[in-house]
């Protein structure tokens, strides 16, 4: 299957943090690899600023080694690298005071291409100092985006007071806040899925499905994030945000159009679906040190931290398609493998004529995953096929994309999400009324076990997370399907 570049208009990314670990790692490699695959018009120019005193040329030799590191040795030549690098300029600019803003506004206003983003991979404190600069010092224009990074906020107060300041000086059509979840391939086949065959959705609801898995694993620690991630945790860092964007696509109703709004107001539908989640149905987990794995407390710099690493829960969504529909979500740090999988599971029919012990079969299972290896995959039961009785055996229906794609790389979620942002495509992008429904259900359940004081069960770095999630769902006599790459 050949890979289809779609042309962008030639534009203006200006990249606030340009110095800062996410645009070294993701922003710039993206841009890169689009670059390599013939999306970027010549006239583009990405302009970087931080507090660095840099200028373009050095800016251009720390890109230089940021894309020998993160950009594989077979996607990379001295060539294309030098011709992308070509692309990059830099003006040092302190955000909140008035140095280098001039400068800034010069070069960006000299030739100006017909897009222009603003990229604020910043901290969210800084989102609203920006945001203003840019209106009063006549940067904004009519159709200018502005993009930014999560966290957005910290509960419903801090994102409701960010999406204030946004909205002071962008509209809601020009703001773009980013789950880099809603651009992995699989999350997008999701909806090619469920609403481009006839097959799934007559049985895509309570009457046919037992209960939906939701797992993101990581083997990594906090990885000197502990400072942000001690005042976090899992249920802010990842379920708020990640978990719920997949646990949306998964639940919600078809949309009348593959458009940003009508997308966007069925996730909020379910959002505003999700029921309250009581202490029982809430396991939360803090890895502990294991062989040369240092503990979470140790990793994170706070040796009383009650900040939970691991966090399991299980959620139900309160409308007619899902009464009675149990979503078991579960998502963790250190853990055995990396590993992020929805998985839908279908329920028995409703008689089994097959009576003996060998011919148990399991139930139909759909596991959509995003990572390592994405693929979605059926699993069904057949006749273990040759002779000695009539055995039932269980096999997958596979659908791997890797080896679909032409160039035989799965593009990273930043190159799609980065594209939609210069062709003014909202669809994969968090709308301002979402993020906020996410946080006022996510709230209550935080103040709750902060109520409690509830200390996080301590689980083994390396392992499945702790053996209250295991309990969790084997309390409902179902089993997590296991964590593994
Ligand atoms: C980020 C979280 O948003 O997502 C990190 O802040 C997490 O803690 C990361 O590690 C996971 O992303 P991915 O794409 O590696 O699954």
């Amino acid at each position: 299957m050949s890979v289809k570049i779609i042309p962008v208009d030639p534009f203006d990314l200006i990249i606030f943090g340009a110095s800062g670990d996410l645009a070294r790692r993701k922003i710039l490699p993206a841009l890169y690899q689009r670059f390599l695959a013939s999306q970027i018009p010549p006239e583009t120019r990405i302009i970087g600023t931080a507090r660095s005193g840099w200028d373009s040329a050095a800016f251009r030799t720390e890109i230089k080694t940021s894309l020998e590191k993160y950009i594989p040795e077979s996607r990379r030549d001295a060539d294309s690298i030098a011709r992308f690098l070509t692309r990059l300029h830099y003006h040092p600019v302190d955000v909140k005071g008035d140095k280098g803003w001039d400068a800034l506004v010069a070069l960006v206003n000299d030739t100006p291409n017909p897009v222009r983003a603003f990229y604020l991979s910043v901290a969210p404190a800084l989102f609203g100092p920006i945001a203003s600069q840019l209106s009063q010092r006549g940067l904004r224009t009519a159709d200018s985006r502005i993009v930014v990074e999560k966290p957005f906020g910290h509960d419903l107060a801090s994102a409701q007071e960010l999406n204030k300041q946004l909205a002071h000086c962008f509209r809601e059509d020009q703001i773009y806040r980013i789950d880099h979840y809603l651009g992995k391939e699989t999350v997008q086949n999701l909806m090619a899925l469920r609403f481009a065959n006839s097959l799934l959705e007559p049985v895509w609801n309570a009457q046919h499905i037992d209960h939906i898995q939701i797992t993101v694993a990581e083997t990594i620690g906090v990885e000197g994030r502990g400072a942000y991630y001690d005042k976090s945790g899992a249920m802010r860092d990842m379920v708020q945000n990640h978990l719920m964007q997949m646990l949306c696509l998964t639940a919600m109703e078809p949309p009348a159009r593959f458009e940003a709004n009508d997308v966007r107001d069925e996730k909020l539908k379910v959002i505003r679906s999700l029921e309250d989640v009581p202490l029982p149905d809430i396991v939360r987990g803090q890895y502990r040190a294991n062989g040369d794995s240092a503990s979470y407390r140790d990793d994170a710099g706070n040796p009383d931290s009650t900040t939970e690493s691991f966090i399991a829960l299980k959620v139900r969504v309160s409308n007619w398609r899902w009464a009675g529909v149990p979503f078991y979500l579960r998502t963790g740090k250190r853990l055995r493998a990396r590993m992020s999988e929805i998985v839908v599971i279908f329920k028995d029919p409703p008689h089994s004529i097959f009576p003996h012990p060998e011919q148990r079969h399991n139930s139909n299972s759909l596991v959509i995953r995003l990572q390592p290896d994405e693929a979605i995959t059926m699993h069904m039961n057949i006749k273990e096929p040759g002779q000695g009785g009539f055995r039932l055996t269980e096999v997958p229906l596979d659908m791997s994309f890797a080896e679909t794609l032409g160039d035989g790389r799965m593009a990273d979620a930043y190159e799609r999400l980065l594209m939609d942002v210069i062709r003014g495509d909202q669809t994969l992008f968090m709308r301002g009324d979402e993020v906020e429904a996410a946080w006022r259900w996510a709230d209550p359940i935080i103040a709750r076990w902060q109520e409690a004081e509830d200390i996080p069960e301590p689980y083994d770095a390396g392992g499945s997370g702790p053996d209250g999630s295991l309990a969790l769902i084997h309390h409902d006599n179902r089993r997590w399907r296991p964590i593994e790459a």
